[in-house]
C-alpha cells in the first residue's frame, strides 16, 4: 500500500505543479502563495432525460420531507401523487403546496397499496424508518429514507434484507455523499494530496432555540389534529405530549440525538471520501449544560472513534463535537488530516492546504526556537503553493439536488446507489453506539466489515 500510495503521491505532486504552471501561465503571475486560489473549476451536466416519469410519494411532510420533495421534483420526469403525515396540518400544507388533487393520508401502508406510485421518501422521525423502509420495499417501492437509517443498532439488518430480497433501489438521504465536494476530496485523497491519513475531525456549533430543536407548536396541536396512537404505536405508551411529537429530536424513543441527527452526516461522507467501512472502538462523553427543557439528549457531545488499517486506507482517528450553546467556535464540516497535509471539505469547496516543508506552526516550539536563537541562515527556496481552493461551479444545483438525481437515475436504469443499505448501516452504526457509549459510560467496539457489535 504504501508504495501505490507512494506513486500516486508524486503523480499528485506533479499534476498540482503542472496544473499551478498553466495558471500562472494564464494569469501572468500567481499571486502570493498564501491567498487561496479559486483554480480548479468544476462542471455537473445537469438531469437525464426522462424516459419514464416516476411517480413519487412523501410520508413524513415535515420540514426535511418538504424540502426533499421540493428538491426531486426539480429532477425531470418526477411527479408527487401522494403524501402521508400524522399531523393533519402538514397535510392541508402539502395541499396548498403541491395541489388539491394529491392524495393525502395519515395511514403510510395506504400509500403504499397505490398502484400509482413508484418511489416514496421517508422523511419520518427516525423511530419509524425501517418499518416503513421495510414495509415500502416489500410493497414494490423504490425508497429514499432519510438519515439516520434506523433509530437503533438492532434494526440495520432487516433493512439489508429487505433490499437484498426485493431488489428494489433504497438510498439513504446523507445528501453530502453524492456532492461534487465529496467527489473531489475522494479524487485528492486517492492521489495522494494530503499524503497518509492519520486523522480526521468535525463539529458543529449552534445556540439558536430553533437550531436547537426547540421547534414552534403549531396552536392547533391536539389528538384530534395528530394521530397520536399510531406515532407511539412501536414505543413506549404514553399519553399525548405535544412536545414528544414536534420536538422529537429531544427525546430518544424517537430521535437519535447530536449523534444520529449530525455525526451521522459526517460517517456518511467520511466513509465515501476514504473507502472506509467505518470505525471499530467508538467512544462518547458530553452532558447537558444548559437546555434544561425537558430533553433526554446531551447538549454537547464529544465522539472520537478509532479507524484500523483497510486495504482502503492506514488506520486514523476521528473526534467529533458537537455544541449546542456555542456561540463562537464555528462549525467545520468536515477536515482530513494527512502527513503532507490536510483538506476542508463541503459540499461544493475543498480546500487543500499542504505543508511546506514539514514547517511547525506551533506557537510554543516557534517561541522556543525564538528563544534559543534561530542558528545558522539557509538558503531560500521556490516553495509549491500551500493552499488551494477548489469551487464547484456557479449555478451548481448542490448535494440535495445530486443526490435525488443519483436515486431517480438508479431507478430509470435499474442501476445502484452509493448510499445504499449497508452503506447506510455502516454509517449510522457508529452514530448510534456513540449515543450508547454515552448512555452507558463505556467504549463500544464494533466490527465493520461484518456490521456486529463486539462484545468485551
Ligand atoms: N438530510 C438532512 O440534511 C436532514 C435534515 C433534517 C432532517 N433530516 C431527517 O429527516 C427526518 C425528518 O426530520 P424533520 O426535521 O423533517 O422532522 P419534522 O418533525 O419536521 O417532520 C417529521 C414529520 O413526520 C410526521 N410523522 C411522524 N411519524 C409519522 C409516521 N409514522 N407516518 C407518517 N408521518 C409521520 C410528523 O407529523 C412530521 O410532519 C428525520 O429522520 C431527520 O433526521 C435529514
Amino acid at each position: 500500500m504504501k508504495d501505490e500510495q507512494e506513486s500516486s503521491r508524486r503523480s499528485f505532486i506533479k499534476k498540482l505543479t503542472t496544473a499551478t504552471a498553466a495558471v500562472a501561465a494564464g494569469s501572468g503571475l500567481l499571486a502570493s502563495q498564501s491567498q487561496a486560489k479559486s483554480f480548479s473549476i468544476q462542471k455537473r451536466l445537469v438531469g437525464n432525460s426522462p424516459n419514464d416519469q416516476v411517480n413519487l410519494a412523501l410520508i413524513g411532510a415535515g420540514g426535511m420531507g418538504t424540502q426533499d420533495t421540493i428538491t426531486a421534483l426539480q429532477v425531470p420526469g418526477v411527479k408527487l401523487v401522494a403524501v402521508c403525515d400524522l399531523y393533519d396540518g402538514r397535510l392541508k400544507d402539502a395541499k396548498t403546496r403541491w395541489g388539491a388533487d394529491i392524495f393525502t393520508t395519515r395511514v403510510y401502508k395506504e400509500i403504499l397499496n397505490r398502484k400509482d406510485v413508484d418511489a416514496v421518501i421517508i422523511a419520518t422521525p427516525d423511530h419509524w424508518h425501517q418499518q416503513i423502509s421495510v414495509d415500502a420495499m416489500h410493497a414494490g417501492k423504490h425508497v429514499y429514507c432519510e438519515k439516520p437509517m434506523v433509530h437503533a443498532i438492532t434494526e440495520g439488518p432487516a433493512v439489508i434484507k429487505a433490499q437484498k430480497e426485493t431488489g428494489m433501489i433504497f438510498q439513504v438521504g446523507s445528501q453530502g455523499v453524492s456532492s461534487l465536494g465529496n467527489e473531489k476530496a475522494h479524487e485528492l485523497l486517492k492521489s495522494g494530496a494530503i499524503g497518509e491519513l492519520n486523522y480526521a475531525e468535525g463539529f458543529w456549533a449552534r445556540r439558536a432555540p430553533l437550531e436547537v430543536w426547540q421547534y414552534p407548536i403549531p396552536e392547533d396541536a391536539s389528538p384530534q389534529t395528530v394521530d397520536w396512537e399510531t406515532y407511539i404505536s412501536n414505543t413506549k405508551k404514553r399519553p399525548f405530549d405535544e412536545k414528544r411529537f414536534f420536538r422529537w429530536r429531544n427525546y430518544t424513543d424517537y430521535g437519535t440525538g447530536m449523534a444520529g441527527d449530525l455525526f451521522v452526516h459526517l460517517f456518511s461522507s467520511l466513509h465515501f471520501i476514504t473507502d472506509s467501512v467505518g470505525p471499530n472502538k467508538i467512544y462518547a462523553s458530553g452532558g447537558l449544560r444548559f437546555w434544561n427543557d425537558g430533553r433526554e439528549v446531551p447538549d454537547v457531545l464529544l465522539g472520537t472513534f478509532d479507524y484500523g488499517k483497510t486495504q482502503a486506507h492506514p488506520a486514523f482517528n476521528l473526534s467529533l463535537r458537537c455544541n449546542f450553546v456555542d456561540g463562537t467556535s464555528g462549525t467545520t464540516y468536515l477536515k482530513l488530516v494527512g502527513s503532507e497535509g490536510s483538506m476542508d471539505i463541503t459540499w461544493d469547496k475543498v480546500t487543500l492546504k499542504r505543508n511546506k516543508v514539514l514547517a511547525s506552526d506551533d506557537p510554543f516550539y516557534l517561541d522556543k526556537l525564538k528563544k534559543a536563537g534561530s542558528g545558522y541562515a539557509e538558503r531560500k527556496k521556490m516553495l509549491p503553493p500551500e493552499e488551494i481552493t477548489y469551487d464547484a461551479d456557479k449555478g451548481y444545483l448542490g448535494g440535495p439536488y445530486d443526490h435525488m438525481n443519483n436515486f431517480f437515475t438508479a431507478i430509470r436504469n435499474k442501476g445502484k446507489v452509493t448510499e445504499d443499505a449497508i452503506f447506510g448501516y455502516r454509517a449510522a452504526a457508529p452514530a448510534l453506539l456513540c449515543n450508547d457509549s454515552y448512555y452507558n459510560n463505556s467504549p463500544m467496539f464494533w466490527d465493520p466489515e461484518k456490521m456486529q457489535l463486539i462484545k468485551k
